[in-house]
């Protein structure tokens, strides 16, 4: 992770962070551990709770502890356990908190207690966020990490375009040359997707509901269509829309023999697990530790880890190269929040676009790559609003 790494060599030597304490929720992984070193090494007192028990790297865990942050997690830990810990953490009263999916600040709020800044890293932390604000409830900043550039494109695009391919590889070892695959939704993260599909070698066929997005499909040289007409022509089936029931009944009985099944949407309703388990009138059985088949008489339809986010539940996530830009974001909003307190209002505020640019600077360095810079004369031209000398 060179971009947080050289974030935390300038920590070290500037200490923006001097007695700063910095409560994060965040994923119990190695990557978190990283954030939490240029934290301290900017001069931060930082604890640690966990998102989400089930993704709780043990080992980490207890290596951030020999290195003297508290880390209150435990993988698998009951909700219990889990509540207890996020309580914990309030009550150690922070000054500035880290999230992924808004848990301790919003507990936070709940208690009445101060704090002065947020970053939150998920979308839907930033929906809680949002409507704290809304209701005019929101008593610090928020910094959205989740909407920088260099967090949003990089982690959707790049980072689950490739590993939710991994995933599918990982479960089925499928090759995907000469193969059709059929993805819902071209959003952000449905790109990447695709991109990497016909990298690979495959056909791919987007089907939309957003005419824009369909539009923009089109002219990426994707073929678009229907569901239903896709459903005859799949061999591999990938919904990631954040919606539910996109695929269904209907398109189950029109799909091929061996069709594969595959969500990485959020939750594991884009595909109707409910209405799969009907048409399969042979019943169900697991053929490979993370693939179901689902047998419907005359054809036998393949489910990746139960309809849950594949990435994640039959791969590892995001690769430590995208995780290092979203927690470079992390660790700038906490020295942002900590040197402009007192100009930033009580609401959920972008990145700044020079947190962006210096991020996406520091991963160029890190690639080897250089580019230019606009000359005086090219500076003025752009900021300017004549036309005197132009035809
Ligand atoms: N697996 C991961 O690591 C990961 C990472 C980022 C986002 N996500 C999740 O992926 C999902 C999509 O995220 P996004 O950022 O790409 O969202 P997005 O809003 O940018 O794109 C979703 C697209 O799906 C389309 N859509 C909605 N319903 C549809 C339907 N029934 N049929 C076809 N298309 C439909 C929308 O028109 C939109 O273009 C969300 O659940 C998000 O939380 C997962």
């Amino acid at each position: 992770m060179p971009v947080l790494r050289s974030i935390r060599e300038r920590f070290r030597e500037e200490q923006p962070l001097d007695g700063v304490k910095v409560a994060a929720c965040l994923h119990v992984t190695a990557e978190t551990a990283n954030l939490m070193q240029a934290l301290i090494a900017g001069g931060a007192e930082a604890a640690l709770c966990s998102a989400n028990p089930l993704t709780t790297q043990d080992e980490v865990a207890a290596a951030l502890v020999d290195l003297g942050v508290p880390v209150l997690a435990s993988r698998g830990e009951g909700i219990e356990s889990y509540s207890r810990h996020v309580h914990a953490l309030a009550d150690w009263r922070p000054d500035i908190t880290l999230d992924d999916g808004a848990d301790l600040l919003i507990l936070i709020h709940e208690r009445g207690q101060e704090v002065s800044g947020g970053a939150e890293e998920t979308t839907t932390g930033l929906l809680r966020l949002r409507r704290l604000e809304q209701e005019g409830r929101l008593t610090c900043p928020v910094v959205a990490v989740n909407e920088s550039l260099t967090e949003r494109t990089f982690n959707d695009r790049y980072g689950t375009g490739q590993s939710a391919l991994d995933g599918i590889l990982r479960a089925t070892n499928l090759l995907l040359a000469g193969r059709t695959l059929v993805l819902f939704g071209y959003g952000a993260t449905g790109k990447g997707i695709a991109q990497r599909a016909r990298g690979a070698g495959a056909t791919v066929i987007v089907c939309e509901v957003d005419p824009l997005r369909a539009l923009e499909a089109r002219m990426d040289a994707f073929e678009v269509m229907p569901a239903l007409k896709a459903s005859q022509r799949g061999d591999l089936f990938v919904t990631v829309t954040g919606s539910r029931g996109v695929l269904r009944r209907e398109h189950f009985e029109r799909m091929r023999d061996g069709a594969v099944l595959a969500n990485a949407g959020h939750f594991d309703v884009e595909i109707d697990l409910e209405q799969l388990g009907e048409v399969a009138t042979g019943g169900v059985r697991r053929v490979l530790p993370l693939v179901e088949e689902y047998d419907l008489g005359d054809r036998r339809l393949h489910l990746l880890a139960s309809g849950r986010v594949v990435n994640l539940a039959a791969g590892e996530g995001h690769p430590a190269a995208v995780m290092d830009m979203s927690f470079a974001n992390l660790a700038l909003a906490v020295e942002h929040l900590r040197l402009h307190r007192d100009e930033l209002e009580n609401s959920v505020l972008d990145v700044p676009k020079e947190i962006d640019e210096e991020i996406a600077r520091l991963k160029l360095e890190s690639l080897g790559v250089e580019i230019d810079s606009l000359t005086p004369d090219q500076r003025e031209y752009l900021s300017s609003w004549g036309t005197s000398d132009q035809a």
